[in-house]
């Protein structure tokens, strides 16, 4: 049977710049109203004014007709001075900012060396009142990357919330059971985000007969065990776990590589994997809130007020698609999405 939703929008999106966000693009202004846009450009977005450029070039790249709505973000270092934080709040399109651990993933070298160095900005964050999104995991090489996370929470999440208790954070795309306890258990001040390739794959994904390239992204996959945790985490009823695809496109061949990047394109069907992901569960019912009310609730935002249909009938996934002047294979290339976007009504 057909679900009809509210809009959802996308509380975790990379968008890139240039002809590859104008490739990307289409697909997550079809589905989403909003999306909080990621900053790790080259070289990241860490002003102000950067955002505001780039929020231009986002709004020029639209399909002709769109509504769709970039939050922006912009992108901590351990220099971001408090007069930009100040800046960010009065501005009104900057909705967070990121926090990457330095050399954590795709384009983090600017990012966070030693959070005590980015005090001035994260108590002038408190002060306005700026959600802190994290990239929750510890970069030092002794820990192993399978405990990335669950290491993030003791050592930096616990602290930074001691610190300054009037900080609303975003623990992004949460992969371990570690992560969804530690949420549960903290105050409405936190909150997570879920991607779908997190909800329905495990890490056995990545070695399917051989390694995968296309299945890495960073959290990478965790064992099955987790992945339950997350999806009891979306489809239950702690309203602090909300959708976030962290749909991340890289051509093909900076995948199929010796060191290949870490992220996996799922906005060509960003709403409908979670879909699939709900169903399986016999939780569709569920999808509405997880999607389209409290990311919203979350930001102080108004939820959307048009609608998406969607439909159980197999939508078949390319092996390629367009990504500027390169391709990109996205999830699921050259097999089915059980889900179909219908409608859009207003
Ligand atoms: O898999 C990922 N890809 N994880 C991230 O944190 C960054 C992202 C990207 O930008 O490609
Ligand atoms: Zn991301």
């Amino acid at each position: 049977m057909a679900i009809t939703l509210t809009r959802p929008d996308d509380w975790h999106l990379h968008l890139r710049d240039g002809a590859a966000m104008a490739a990307v693009l289409p697909d997550t202004a079809r589905r989403f109203g909003r999306a909080i846009v990621m900053p790790n450009l080259k070289p990241p977005v860490t002003t102000v004014a950067a955002a505001r450029a780039y929020r231009d070039r986002i709004l020029l790249a639209r399909p002709a007709g769109s509504t769709f709505e970039p939050l922006m973000t912009i992108y901590l270092t351990d220099n971001t001075a408090p007069a930009e934080i100040a800046a960010a709040k009065q501005s009104g399109i900057v909705h967070a900012v990121k926090y990457y651990p330095a050399g954590a993933t795709t384009n983090s070298e600017s990012g966070v060396t030693d959070w005590h160095k980015a005090r001035p900005a994260l108590a002038a964050m408190e002060q306005h009142d700026l959600p802190l999104l994290l990239h929750g995991e510890v970069t030092d090489s002794d820990v192993d990357v399978f405990d990335r996370e669950r290491v993030f929470l003791a050592r930096h999440l616990a602290p930074l919330q001691r610190d300054f208790p009037g900080l609303r954070m975003v623990l992004e795309h949460v992969t371990t059971a570690d992560a969804v306890d530690y949420v549960r258990a903290a105050g409405p001040k936190l909150a997570a985000t879920i991607t779908a390739h997190h909800l329905l794959w495990n890490r056995n994904a990545i070695f399917q007969g051989g390694i995968r390239p296309h299945a890495f992204c960073l959290p990478v996959l965790k064992r099955e065990r987790h992945r339950q945790a997350l999806v009891a985490a979306a489809t239950g009823d702690d309203p602090r776990f909300f959708l976030g695809t962290d749909s991340a496109p890289h051509a093909r061949h900076t995948k199929e590589h010796s060191c290949g990047c870490a992220g996996i394109y799922t906005a060509h069907a960003g709403i409908e994997l979670y879909a699939e992901a709900f169903a399986a569960q016999g939780k569709l019912d569920r999808l509405q809130a997880f999607a389209s009310e409290r990311g919203p609730d979350f930001y102080r935002l108004p939820r959307n007020r048009d609608r998406i249909t969607l439909e159980p009938v197999p939508m078949p996934v390319p092996a390629t698609l367009a990504y500027g002047e390169h391709e990109l294979v996205p999830m699921r290339a050259g097999e089915t999405v059980a889900w179909r976007l219908v409608s859009a009504t207003a």
